[in-house]
């Protein structure tokens, strides 16, 4: 048995059978992919509520390589290098286009899986095509941008490919005629701002917003922003005109799942060793040693609150693995 409390970046204390760190490809052919497995990478979008009976796959293999075009950089990550490096590494040596997503936690493997976003930006932008070993068929398989069904924090990896392929490198395309990206309210006072400066308020703003993982053990954010009917937003904005709301369709919207939890009183809400951080309601926080049904209770409490108050359902958005795998806690759909 081995410990995950390193391995995921909420520490809840958990096991698994063991966990085999891949460095090289050519080891991945080793694997006895009948043993049940969890590919994980730094563990920050993943937490152990329960003791893993199974194998837990380290994605870690290193390397970037950069060509050129008269455009453009395309540049090839390997999954195991860390996302923030991997950006400001690109930062530096002047290809633009990342700077938006600087400091978010995790690997280059992990990135497509949930697409990340911040600040305007979203990694299905500027991703050209995933790599990587496909299980079922023990052969390498490249994926252009449009197979890999990139959604909200969501992509095929999550759904026909789940359990069947290991991300192991991830090209990206920058342009180089680049323009900031400052669609992002709190970044639209900065005046024709290099490259640099972007990552650096970027970073500025997550350090002031986001408890930093290594001293408050966290995952981000935990709950999905939900997308509602255009008809439930309009009721809620009459009632608070003042909720934030970004329109995705004619028919749907997206709401700030993180104003709707302090809205329900819940910022700085505490069970057993799991807190409801003070800074940003959609993440929570292992305050105090906290154990799994601290957290599962934690859950479904933000779950019950906001849909009796809002009649909205919350998704988590981070990964919950159980003894037997991938688990989630479904939102309940009535309030009564
Ligand atoms: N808000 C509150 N109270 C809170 C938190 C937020 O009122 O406690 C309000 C804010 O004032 C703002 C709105 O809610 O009007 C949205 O908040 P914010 O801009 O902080 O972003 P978010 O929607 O909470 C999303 C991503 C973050 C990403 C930020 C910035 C998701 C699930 N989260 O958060 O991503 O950094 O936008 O773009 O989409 C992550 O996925 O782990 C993550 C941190």
């Amino acid at each position: 048995m081995i410990s995950l409390l390193q391995h995921h970046t909420f520490a809840l204390p958990a096991f698994a059978t063991s966990l085999i760190r891949i460095e090289q490809l050519n080891e991945l052919n080793q694997v006895d992919w009948h043993i049940p497995f969890i590919i994980l990478g730094e563990g920050s979008n993943t937490v152990f509520v329960d003791d893993f009976q199974g194998q837990i796959i380290q994605i870690a293999n290193k390397g970037i390589s950069v060509n050129e075009t008269d455009a453009s950089y395309i540049i090839e990550a390997s999954a195991g290098e860390n996302w923030h490096s991997f950006v400001s590494f690109c930062v530096k040596q002047g290809m633009y286009g990342l700077e938006n997503l600087a400091l978010i936690p995790g690997t280059v493997g992990a990135a497509p899986v949930q697409n990340i976003g911040a600040y305007g930006v979203e990694v299905k932008d500027v991703i050209t095509k995933v790599s990587g070993f496909n299980i079922v068929t023990g052969e390498h398989q490249v994926l252009t941008n449009e197979e890999c069904e990139f959604a909200y924090r969501d992509s095929i990896f999550k759904h026909a490919l789940l359990g069947k392929f290991i991300i192991t490198s991830v090209e990206f395309e920058l342009q180089k005629e680049w323009q900031a990206n400052l669609s992002y309210g709190p970044l639209q006072f900065l005046q024709a701002p290099t490259a640099q400066q972007v990552m650096d308020e970027v970073i500025a703003i997550r350090s002031s917003k986001l408890p930093d993982p290594k001293l408050q053990p966290n995952s981000g954010s935990f709950f999905k922003n939900p997308i509602v009917s255009n008809g439930l937003a309009q009721s809620l904005l009459e009632k608070y005109p003042s909720m934030p709301s970004y329109f995705v369709s004619d028919k749907q919207i997206k709401l700030a799942a993180g104003w709707l939890i302090e809205q329900a009183n819940l910022k700085g809400y505490k069970i057993g060793g799991v807190e409801v951080s003070e800074k940003q309601a959609l993440v929570l926080i292992n305050s105090d040693g906290a154990v799994n049904k601290d957290l599962l209770a934690m859950i479904t409490h933000i779950q019950k609150a906001v849909l009796a108050k809002f009649g909205v359902a919350l998704e988590h958005e981070v990964r919950l693995i159980a003894k037997s795998g991938e688990t989630k806690v479904e939102a309940p759909t009535c309030h009564k």
